[in-house]
Formats: structure tokens, sequence, C-alpha cells
């Protein structure tokens, strides 16, 4: 396990699954973390036992005042790493077709899987130096070459919303030599997973902390899974 020394990591949407494993993990590995929840979660009791690396920060991604209030409070800190992990479905069932899924529970998936994690990245990029990694929990289920088997039609469908705006914000970016990644971790088991997912969290979360510092100061931006190699686009 390596070492961060005094690295600081920023990770939304860490209340529960894969993102409150992502700032355990961090922890472990000597980093301070900030880690934000929308509402009182198991990351308060995390912090007490931190002993003052953790820090808990409140926001919910898909209101964009609350974002922006957000980056007042962090009120110019360096980021080494600002990972948006936040993410939603609306089944955990893996054959529903966008044929099930209501207006509103397509336009809220859309909105906070694909548009509010680039909001965060536009509004708190400016904390990340030019050394640091701006992250995004995508999935494998984004790839639209990949897609040879169908199923999870719409959260596919938020995924590659995702990723195709993050390409469009590294092409706006080109001379930037900070380091972009849009994160596979594979299907595990949490709320957002399911109970038939394939990993559990620690099958998962130390290669994808594995993967983004293996990844640090390499510029550019890649698509990986857990075992830092390329997922299709
Ligand atoms: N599990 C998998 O198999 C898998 C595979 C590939 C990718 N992913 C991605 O990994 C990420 C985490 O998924 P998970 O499986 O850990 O799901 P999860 O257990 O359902 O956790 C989702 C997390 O996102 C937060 N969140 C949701 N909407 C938010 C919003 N509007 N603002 C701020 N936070 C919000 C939740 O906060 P609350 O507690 O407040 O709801 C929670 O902390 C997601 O982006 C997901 O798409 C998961």
């Amino acid at each position: 396990m390596s070492t961060g020394g005094e690295k600081r990591a920023l990770i939304i949407g860490a209340s529960r699954g894969l993102g409150y494993a992502l700032t355990t993990e961090f922890l472990d590995r000597g980093w301070q973390v900030t880690a934000t929840e929308r509402k009182p979660s198991a990351l308060r009791e995390l912090a007490e036992s931190a002993g003052g690396r953790l820090t808990v920060e409140t926001v919910d991604i898909a209101v964009p005042a609350q974002v922006t209030a957000l980056h007042e409070r962090l009120g110019g800190s360096r980021i080494d790493l600002l990972f948006v992990n936040a993410g939603t479905n609306y089944t955990t069932d893996p054959s529903a077709t966008f044929t099930d899924v209501s207006t509103d529970d397509f336009i809220r998936v859309m909105v906070t899987n694909a548009l509010s994690p680039m909001r965060v990245i536009e509004t708190l990029e400016d904390l990340v130096p030019p050394s640091g990694t701006i992250g995004v929990m995508s999935s494998g289920q984004g790839s639209v070459t990949d897609n040879t088997n169908g199923g999870f039609e719409v959260y596919r469908a938020s995924k590659s919303a995702l990723n195709q705006l993050m390409r469009s914000f590294a092409a706006r970016h080109a001379d930037d030599p900070r380091t972009l990644l849009l994160m596979a971790p594979g299907w595990v088991k949490t709320d957002l997973g399911g109970p038939g997912a394939r990993l559990n969290l620690d099958d998962s979360i130390p290669g994808v902390a594995d993967t983004i510092e293996a990844q640090t100061g390499r510029g550019g931006l890649h698509y990986l899974d857990r075992q830092n190699r390329s997922v299709n686009w």
C-alpha cells in the first residue's frame, strides 16, 4: 500500500457504497480527505476516528447553488485529487430497458450521473493544481463499443453521456497538464449495484485507488478499469 503524504482528496458522494469505501481507502493510505454527504451519514463516525484527517462536507450535486457554496467554503484549498463518485439508478434489475423508465426517472438519472458531476468539476476545478487529478466514477456500462449484450439501458446511457461530456471538457483543456480519469470499478455489491453484483467493495476499491495513484502526473484523459487497463470508449 502506498502512502500519499500530505496529499489531499475531495471525494464527492461518499456517504455509503463505493464513495465511503474510497474515503476509508485514501485515509488508510495517509491522505487528508474531505468527503461529502447529502445528509448525516456514517462519515460522521468515521471522522471521529480519523485523527483530524477527514473533514465532512455537505452537497447535493444536482443543486448548483450547493456546489457553488461548497466551493466558497473550501476557500481556495489545494485539492490533489478531485473525485466525483456520486451517482444513481432507478432499478437494480439488469434487464431493465428504456421502455420501463418514467420520464422523471430518466431525467433524474441523466442529471445526476452526467450533467451534475461535470458541473461539480467546472465549479471546483480551480482548486486542483497542475500536478493534480480530476476523476469521475464512470462505469464499464458507459462503453458504447462494449455494449454487445444490452441491459441497464438508461444507466448505461447516462454513463456514456458522462464520458462524452468529460471528453468535451478535456478537448476544451487540451493544454492542461492535469490528469483526467473516468473510472470503471467493476460490478460491485452496493445499494446501486444490487445483491447480484459480482464483486465486493474489497475486490474493487483498492484497485480503483491503485489506478488513481498510478496515473498521478500522467496528464490527458483516460477511461480505466480497477486494474489500470483502458476501457473501450
Ligand atoms: N456498484 C456498482 O456496481 C457500480 C459500477 C460502476 C459504477 N458505479 C458508480 O459508482 C458510484 C457509486 O455507486 P455505489 O454503487 O456506491 O452506489 P450507492 O451505494 O447507491 O451510493 C451512491 C452515492 O452517491 C450519492 N449521491 C447520489 N445522488 C447524489 C446527489 N445528487 N448529490 C450528492 N450525492 C449523491 C449517495 O448519497 P446519499 O446517501 O445521500 O443518497 C451515495 O453516497 C456511482 O457513480 C455509480 O454509478 C457503481
